[in-house]
């Protein structure tokens, strides 16, 4: 299957009819022979691969780090795409300026990803936050350089971009006077203005639909190009609203969306501090909500997440639309309740209001860029020394997201102490079922989920509950 796709590669304008599941990667480098970009582990692991995608909505433009080998041309219509040679200035610019002086770049193989991912850091706005600098690269691997001299020069972006003669400015027209971008950057908007299509209705008929691709393409690349397939983005909604006490997330909308959005920060004040645990920045930027709850692995973490917020999905079929509690959504391993041709147009949860307390936690075999051994996230309603109201879930416990209804159940009503959270204790190791598998023994998940419950009762209630008592 062929599909015109339109889109502006570094300066040029591409109007194409070509297969729209093709990677990005692949189209970059084989049909556009711009090889800088480079081929590493093509499952989102390297950062080798890193460009920029510049997205235009609403008259703005706002660019993201993505990882092109699991991006599908079908994904980026109407987008500004920039690889390391759309990069280029007539002077190096002051980023790569900064890896040479530190002494960043050896072979040089990774080195096109980290100046994309800290100019993606430097045009999304940063400038001052050396935290948000180092996330930027996280996605980022280098095999024979070593990180510290790669970090330094990270600071050395910092530092530069608030310097007198920058003071701090990363607005495009700013950019490009500062010699980080090349001046055909100022007409992006105006040409990607002329690019925007009308959304157009979801096709139901198909046989996979795909959503930011992050889980696909690492799992079944190839099949693709043999079934009919719908890319979701740009006809789902991509938005986070709040109306009469409902909080409603669009099924397209991105795990750095919800990351950054201003609503989940006011509800759950340490949201940053849960998503530096999933992924990378790039795959956040792709990643949506749908394809983690529909990809229904046992360990997904916005799942997890959702599963305490005792949210429901609402589902969508072309003709008929309806709505699932989301812990009754998975039968089994990797199987759910959707029907072929629904899918997940939103996904709802009512806001809390009096007192309460969330807190999310993850333990995998790397503190970053892994998938959970273990992860689990509860949410206490509470007054007075008491909790009216729980809900604790948990990851790889059990062959499905699950939802610890024995364990809420109990919470109810009991003091905030140190023996309501022994007997939760108890009460969770009869809900769980884990398997031995690589990220650890049966046994040592029992273990895990102990550990990461009285991690949220210290979290939660660090008045009440000590760290130094439960050692
Ligand atoms: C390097 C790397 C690191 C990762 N780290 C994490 C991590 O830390 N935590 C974590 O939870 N996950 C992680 N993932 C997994 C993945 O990124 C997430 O599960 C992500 O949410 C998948 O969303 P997507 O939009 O990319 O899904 P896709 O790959 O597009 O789709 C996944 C599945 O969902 C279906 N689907 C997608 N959207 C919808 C929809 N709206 N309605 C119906 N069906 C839909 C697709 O048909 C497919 O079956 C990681 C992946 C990579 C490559
Ligand atoms: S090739 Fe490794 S992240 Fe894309
Ligand atoms: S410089 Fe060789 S892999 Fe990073």
């Amino acid at each position: 299957m062929t599909e015109n796709i339109n889109f502006i590669l570094n300066s040029a304008l591409i109007s194409t009819l070509i297969d729209p599941t093709i990677t990005l990667l692949d189209f970059i480098r084989e049909d556009r022979k711009l090889t800088g970009t480079k081929t590493g582990c093509r499952e989102g692991d390297c950062g080798a691969c890193t460009v920029l995608a510049g997205i235009y909505s609403g008259g703005t433009l706002t660019y993201k780090t993505v990882n092109s080998c699991l991006l599908p041309l079908g994904n980026i219509k109407g987008q500004h795409i920039v690889t390391i040679e759309g990069l280029s200035t007539e002077e190096i610019s002051p980023v790569q300026k900064a890896f040479i002086e530190e002494g960043a770049s050896q072979c040089g193989f990774c080195t096109p990803g980290f100046i994309v991912s800290l100019t993606g850091y430097l045009l999304s706005g940063g400038s001052s936050d050396r935290d948000k600098a180092l996330d930027s690269i996280g996605g980022n691997i280098c095999r024979c350089t070593g990180y510290s001299s790669i970090k330094r020069a990270a600071d050395k972006v910092v530092k530069i971009f608030n310097s007198e003669s920058y003071s701090g400015k990363t607005d495009i027209e700013s950019l490009i006077n500062t010699g980080l971008l090349p001046g055909y950057f100022k007409d992006i908007p105006a040409r990607l203005a002329e690019l925007q299509e009308k959304p157009q209705r979801v096709r139901a008929e198909t046989d996979k639909f795909i959503g930011g691709g992050t889980d696909l393409y690492v799992q079944q690349p190839g099949k693709l190009r043999e079934i009919r397939t719908e890319f979701l983005k740009g006809h789902i909604p991509e938005t986070i609203d709040s109306e009469g006490g409902i909080c409603r997330i669009g099924g397209g909308t991105t795990f750095e969306a919800m990351n950054s959005s201003p609503l989940l920060h006011s509800l759950f004040p340490e949201i940053e501090k849960y998503f530096r645990l999933i992924a990378s920045l790039p795959i956040r930027n792709s990643a949506t909500i749908g394809g983690n709850i529909v990809n229904a692995s046992p360990i997904g973490d916005t799942t997890i997440i959702f599963l305490a917020l005792d949210a429901w999905v609402e589902l969508n079929s072309g003709t008929k639309k309806r709505t699932l509690p989301l812990k009754e959504l998975y039968t089994g391993y990797k199987t759910l309740k959707i029907e072929k041709g629904e899918y997940l147009e939103y996904i709802g949860f009512y806001i809390p209001t009096g007192k309460y307390a969330f807190n999310f936690e993850k333990v995998s075999k790397r503190s970053h860029l892994d998938i959970a051994s273990v992860n689990s996230a509860a949410f206490f309603e509470y007054s007075e020394g008491v909790i009216t109201n729980a809900r604790i879930s948990a990851g790889g416990v059990s062959p499905v997201p699950l939802f610890l209804s024995k364990s809420s159940e109990f919470l109810a009503g009991k003091a905030i102490s140190y023996e309501t959270l022994s007997n939760t204790l108890g009460i969770m190791q009869t809900e769980i079922l884990p398997i031995s598998d690589v990220r650890g023994s049966g046994e040592y998940k029992r273990l895990l989920l102990n550990q990461l419950c009285k991690a949220h009762f210290i979290s939660m209630f660090p008045e009440i509950i000590k760290e130094e008592a439960l050692l």
